[in-house]
Parts: C-alpha cells; sequence; structure tokens
C-alpha cells in the first residue's frame, strides 16, 4: 500500500523516549510535527512520549531500533518510509559509550562507540537525506567533549567531534538539495545520563565543583537544548548551515585560573565574598 501523504511535517528523532529527545519532539508536536519516536529498550517510554505527541495535537509512531546495528537502521527508515514516505526533520540525538580513562578503552569500546554515534550518524543521514526531495533539516546532537578533555570522556568526546566535521562535509554535499545540517553542543545538560556520569563513574569529581566554574553557574535543562535544536529545524534558520552551536552556559569559553577558585579580595567583584574572607 502507499504511504499516506503527510498533512503535516515529519520528524524522526532517535532516542526520544526520555530525556532532550523526549522534550525535542514534545516541542515539535506542538508546532504540528509528525514524529517518528525512536528507543532502544524503553518501550513503555516511547508509548508515552508517543501519547503525548498525541494530546499536543500531532501524530507519529513509535520504533525500537538499537542504532548500533546496521539492520535496525534500515528497519527503521523502512518504517519510516512505508507510513509517510518522506521526512522533513532528522535529529540524530541518541548515544551511548563506555566512560573510561583511555588507557582502559578495548578494542570492543572502540568499535561500538564508533558504530553507535558517528556510523549511525552517517548511515541515517543518507537515508534521511533520500526522503528529503524538497529539502530538509539535519541535527546532530554532540556535546562539549568534542572540544574539551575531561575524565574518561575520551570514546565518546571523539566521536561527538567526527560527528562535528561530517556536519560540515554534510552541509556542503547536501546545500545544493536544500538541506541543512548543523550541530548542537551540550554541556552539562539535567536527564538520566548527567545522573549516571557524575553518579555511577567510580572517582568521578562531584559535579558541584564543574558547575560553580560554568558562568551561568548551573546545569542545562532539556529545554535549553531542544530549544536551539528546535530552532535550527525551524524556518527561522533557513540560511545556517554546516555550524555547531553550544549550548553550555559558558562552559567551553573559560580556562583556569577560575573566578571559582579565587579569592577576596579578587573574587568580591564577580562571586561576592568567599568564606575565607
Ligand atoms: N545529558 C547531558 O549532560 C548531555 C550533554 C551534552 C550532550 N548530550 C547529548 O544529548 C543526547 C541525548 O542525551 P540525553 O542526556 O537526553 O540522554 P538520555 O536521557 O540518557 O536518553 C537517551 C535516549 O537515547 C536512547 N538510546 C540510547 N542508546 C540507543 C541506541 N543504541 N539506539 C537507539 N536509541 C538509544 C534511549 O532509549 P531507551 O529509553 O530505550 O534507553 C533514550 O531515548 C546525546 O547525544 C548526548 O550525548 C547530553
Amino acid at each position: 500500500m502507499a504511504p499516506e501523504t503527510p498533512a503535516r511535517p515529519v520528524a524522526l528523532v532517535t532516542g526520544s523516549s526520555r530525556g532532550i529527545g523526549k522534550v525535542l519532539a514534545l516541542k515539535l508536536a506542538a508546532r504540528g510535527v509528525d514524529v517518528v519516536v525512536n528507543y532502544k529498550k524503553n518501550a513503555d517510554l516511547a508509548e508515552e512520549t508517543l501519547r503525548e505527541i498525541r494530546a499536543a495535537g500531532a501524530d507519529g509512531l513509535t520504533v525500537q531500533a538499537d542504532i548500533e546495528q546496521p539492520d535496525d537502521i534500515d528497519r527503521l527508515f523502512a518504517e519510516v518510509t512505508e507510513r509517510y514516505g518522506r521526512l522533513d526533520l532528522f535529529v540524530a540525538n541518541a548515544a551511548a559509550a563506555a566512560f573510561k580513562p583511555v588507557s582502559q578503552l578495548k578494542l570492543h569500546h572502540l568499535d561500538r562507540s564508533y558504530a553507535t554515534n558517528t556510523r549511525s550518524f552517517v548511515l541515517m543521514a543518507q537515508r534521511a537525506a533520500e526522503l528529503m526531495p524538497d529539502g530538509g533539516r539535519i541535527v546532530t546532537v554532540t556535546s562539549y567533549g568534542s572540544l574539551r578533555a575531561f575524565p574518561t570522556y575520551a570514546a565518546l568526546g571523539a566521536a561527538k567531534a567526527a560527528n562535528e566535521a561530517w556536519v560540515t562535509f554534510m552541509a556542503t554535499e547536501y546545500g545544493p538539495r536544500g538541506i541543512t545540517v548543523n550541530a548542537v553542543n551540550g554541556g552539562l545538560i539535567d536527564t538520566d545520563s548527567l545522573d549516571y556520569f557524575y553518579g555511577s563513574v567510580p572517582g568521578m569529581a562531584p559535579m558541584e565543583t564543574v558547575l560553580e566554574k560554568i558562568p551561568l553557574q548551573r546545569k542545562g535543562t532539556a529545554d535549553d537544548m531542544a530549544d536551539a535544536i528546535d530552532f535550527l529545524l525551524s524556518d527561522r534558520a533557513g540560511y545556517i548551515t554546516g555550524q555547531t552551536l553550544s549550548v553550555d552556559g559558558g562552559l567551553t569559553i573559560v580556562a583556569p585560573p577560575f573566578w571559582a577558585d579565587t579569592t577576596s579580595p579578587l573574587r568580591d567583584a564577580v562571586l561576592g565574598a568567599s568564606d575565607a574572607s
């Protein structure tokens, strides 16, 4: 049976059962976009996202697919094609990697990180572009580990850096077809994965010691990230392509010595009197 001709724009957001992907899916639904909700294992959470999409007045479907597996990617896009026959917006949001020092990364960590985070982005962007004959938008979600080195983040940070490079090549080649390709690079964003990073990696520095060094002095929210992604997916961003937009409260613009480590009288000018004064 031929796919229905979609009345509304159609988006695919990987990893939209929770976290940033879910908040983005609901923002898109609120502005009349149908959303394909992809997830790996939390079917119940994906169904809840779809229920909330429908409550917002749009529609969509849930598709279980592990983006580490090329066969799953093929099946994901086959389901999108069968249901909608085209795509307007594609967001490569899902990610996963082992958090270990470089010296402890084994072959399977390297292979799995590449497959899950970088190979999947390229395979999915190729398929998404095929479904965008009249132009479209592609955004990949990266993180400040692409720009700055910090403990245990090498495997994922290097993959995110690779994706930001892929964005420039894709933007160049897909631009003539009216498809923009950009990255949104997050700092510390308040989701399950941030809790895991600071709560479950043995010996990790306390999150408070990082937050105090961020110019805006707080974690980002999933909403902060989704707003930036939604902007790049919108008509307002039609002439922006090949870019990486940081949403990190200023984390990546500062360097040691940090204001948080100064004491009175210097500290008072920016952070108020320190306990030591
Ligand atoms: N949180 C941060 O501090 C932070 C900072 C910068 C950038 N980011 C980036 O933001 C993006 C989203 O992160 P988040 O914090 O919102 O994540 P999250 O809350 O941990 O949610 C992860 C989502 O990805 C899905 N997922 C995980 N592995 C998958 C796989 N192999 N195949 C398909 N889906 C998979 C999960 O599905 P299930 O529910 O089925 O498990 C879930 O929907 C990631 O690219 C991450 O690197 C996060």
